[in-house]
């Protein structure tokens, strides 16, 4: 891993160009499967605050905002272009975004109640201060739902780092899941999240491994 600095530099860099190429709703639509997989098994209920660190477009904190107009949504990402799209997008009063790099210090400790988070751990500078970020932010009980794409048993994936150019921790299955308990929580399912392939569609990675979601509570 490069420096902090640089890290969150080129993450943003690359993530701004991708917003201003539109490739923000083909990451919507391409991690959607899993992303509503996972997102269902957060059970978001009303008067909940809900968090989506590294949100993109922002179309988690849309579904988590229609749940009810008493839940607090908010989406959090280190790319001000894919921050304001996610406010273009985002008519609901109850959702609002923050141009910030995560983890973000400033958010006060046992908030939310359920944390999601959709390929983005893995560029994190430091990976298990961000996972010990995100289970400090939880109130006891709370579930964060980590999805990566990018892990050790998914072959296809070993290229990504060079492909775009930015250095991305690469963690096995086990080792998330040890990951998440080095900082105190539980984990309650880890699972391979496959979308159903569309007709004439050939099988990919998606098909044969998988997005791996990690789901952990926060004990108490
Ligand atoms: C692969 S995209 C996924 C976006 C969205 N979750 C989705 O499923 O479409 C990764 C996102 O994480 C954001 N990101 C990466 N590192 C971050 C950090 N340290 N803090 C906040 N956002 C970050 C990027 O700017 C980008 O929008």
């Amino acid at each position: 891993m490069p420096s902090e600095e640089q890290q969150v530099e080129s993450v943003r860099d690359l993530f701004d160009a991708w917003a201003r190429k539109g490739r923000d709703e083909g990451m919507e639509e391409g991690h959607g499967f899993a992303a509503r997989e996972a997102f269902r098994r957060l059970g978001v209920a009303p008067g909940q605050h809900y968090l989506d660190v590294g949100c993109g477009n922002g179309y988690s904190v849309r579904w988590a905002a229609d749940v009810d107009p008493s839940v607090s949504a908010v989406g959090l990402d280190v790319s001000p272009e894919m921050i304001a799209k996610a406010r273009a997008k985002t008519p609901q009063p109850n959702a609002r975004f923050i141009h910030a790099p995560f983890p973000l210090p400033l958010l006060k400790a046992k908030t939310f109640h359920a944390i999601f988070s959709m390929e983005v751990f893995y560029y994190l500078p430091d990976l298990t201060w961000g996972i010990l970020s995100a289970a400090r932010l939880l109130v006891p009980g709370g579930l964060f739902a980590c999805v990566v794409d990018y892990y050790e048993e998914n072959a296809a994936s070993h290229g990504w780092p060079e492909d775009v150019g930015v250095a991305m921790h690469r963690l096995s299955e086990a080792g998330w899941r040890a990951a998440m308990e080095e900082v105190g929580l539980e984990v309650v399912e880890q699972a391979r999240l496959r979308p159903p392939l569309a007709e004439g569609e050939a099988p990919s990675w998606k098909q044969t491994e998988g997005s791996l979601l990690t789901l952990a509570r926060r004990p108490g």
